[in-house]
């Protein structure tokens, strides 16, 4: 493509970056760029254009996190090859095309960055134990370690976890009805081969939790943006928007991304609409043991008398993400299709790292872990909330949360989340935007925040004060 065309204009009121990312969109919509076709670097074409990299690399961001680009290691950057016809989705809200940015999924740089979401304190875990534990289980590579695996998970930590179910979320289960997958999204895979089929319709938060919205489109299930308000998901409401859905995946402890937790009203009318239309309730509870206040609500799986509940938990938060290591609670009527299923799909890889988790959990380790971080996340989320109301003042609304490792604040000022974010990337700060979460638009943006790895006030001040001087770079009311 002529790079005449991208020539940003120093007279133009808009921001370089952002003429920079109008003109790629208009050269998508006009054919001028083709999906798969390949970009200049971001080095390249800031000397071509006489532009700073940094200027670039924000209109990159953008462009990769609307969808439009994908970043392809060291192949270099091309139009998105899932484009198709699809030129103009709407950007007031996430679409089917709106994947994360490429760092949003994973971290690159060896050491977490501020805000980063999902990752629990890395510097807290205690990997001494660890290291001497998983030392032993290397040292004798015993043959169970050597054999081919259980496709439902090693059965020493299936019961491990089911006994842990049983004590800290009122899970009556057998360890037959759990299966050890590879990460939620190996959960959500499962539980797609198992029960549902490309086309399926089910109920989806919004705003939600965004990774496993993209993975169950991609999977061809349908989804229906069903409304999250003080009390969580609007059952009401999704009732009247599809009765007939296949199933509903909820985040009820701390609603993903908001924090609420739904109100036990309306678990109550969740579950008898799954029992009413045999639907299916994907519980997911991936942070559920950080609770700061009270006691959290019991699983919705504690209540499931009809074996509609299929219960979603992960070892990424307590643990540590590298793992790749969630679980899966079926109902007992269940079992048996999910292990025809399983055995068509290994999921839950290697009997060695299954058997290190299940050595921790039986050995009390991981209670003494669990215990010991509740006061810990306690205080991180105190040093960002306090360095938020400090820096930001009335411009940033922290969300009230009762737990989790993260949290959501709202822009009071008209600055755009997502192009707030993607500035705040190139930056080295893992703010993500709050539209990215949603599918319909909205006028309240918002930044996701996590604070595990936040072991100081100065620490939080220190990245809260690079956000701010960001925010007053950026400006405001900037219309895309
Ligand atoms: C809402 C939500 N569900 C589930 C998970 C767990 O995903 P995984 O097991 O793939 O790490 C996360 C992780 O961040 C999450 O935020």
């Amino acid at each position: 493509m002529d790079l005449q065309h991208l020539t940003p204009s120093r007279e133009h009121d808009a921001p370089i970056y952002l003429q920079l990312y109008r003109r790629y969109r208009e050269a998508i919509a006009s054919g001028r760029l083709n999906p798969g076709d390949r970009v200049p670097s971001v080095r390249s074409l800031a000397s071509e254009l006489n532009l700073a990299r940094g200027t670039v690399e924000v209109a990159y961001q953008m462009l990769v996190s609307e969808g439009y680009f994908m970043t392809r290691g060291t192949s270099g950057t091309v139009v998105s090859p899932h484009l198709g016809n699809l030129l103009e989705p709407d950007h007031s809200a996430g679409s089917a095309l709106d994947v994360p940015p490429a760092p949003l999924l994973t971290l690159r740089s060896s050491e977490a960055l501020p805000f980063q979401l999902g990752l629990p304190a890395l510097d807290a875990f205690p990997r001494k134990a660890w290291v001497r534990l998983t030392g032993r289980r290397l040292r004798t590579l015993e043959t169970v370690a050597m054999t081919y695996p259980d496709a439902a998970g090693y059965e020493p930590l299936r019961r491990a976890i089911a006994t842990y179910l049983g004590i800290s979320r009122g899970i009556a289960c057998s360890h037959e009805q759990v299966f050890v997958t590879a990460g939620y999204r190996g959960s959500l895979e499962l539980i797609c081969r198992a029960l549902l089929q490309p086309g399926d319709l089910g109920w989806y938060e919004e705003p939600g939790y965004l990774l496993a919205r993209h993975f169950l489109e991609h999977a061809g299930m349908r989804l229906e943006p069903v409304p999250v308000d003080e009390q969580g998901l609007n059952v009401a409401q999704g009732q009247q928007q599809a009765i007939d859905a296949r199933f509903a995946v909820v985040t009820p402890t701390h609603q993903s991304p908001t924090g609420v937790a739904l109100s036990l009203p309306r678990r109550l009318a969740l579950l008898d609409w799954a029992s009413r239309r045999q639907a299916w309730i994907i519980e997911d509870d991936y942070d559920s043991e950080f609770r700061y206040h009270g006691r959290p609500l019991p699983a919705m799986k504690s209540l499931d008398r009809d074996g509609r509940v299929l219960y979603n938990g992960t070892f990424s938060k307590v643990l540590f993400p590298g793992l790749r290591l969630a679980y899966l609670v079926v109902p007992q009527a269940q079992v048996d299709t999910f292990r025809i299923a399983a055995a068509q799909y290994s999921s839950a890889g290697s009997n060695m790292t299954q058997a290190m988790v299940a050595d921790f959990m039986e050995q009390g380790h991981f209670t003494r872990h669990l215990r010991k971080m509740r006061p810990v996340y306690a205080e991180r989320r105190q040093h960002l909330v306090e360095a938020l109301t400090q820096v930001m003042g009335e411009r940033l609304q922290v969300q009230p949360q009762v737990g989790g490792i993260q949290v959501l604040t709202h822009l009071t000022t008209r600055h755009n989340d997502k192009t707030l974010a993607a500035a705040a990337w190139t930056q080295g700060l893992a703010v993500h935007a709050l539209s990215n979460w949603r599918t319909q638009p909205s006028d309240q943006g918002g930044l996701l925040m996590g604070f595990a790895n936040f072991k100081t006030k100065e620490e939080a001040l220190t990245s809260v004060r690079a956000l701010d001087a960001l925010m007053a770079e950026t400006g405001e009311h900037e219309a895309l």
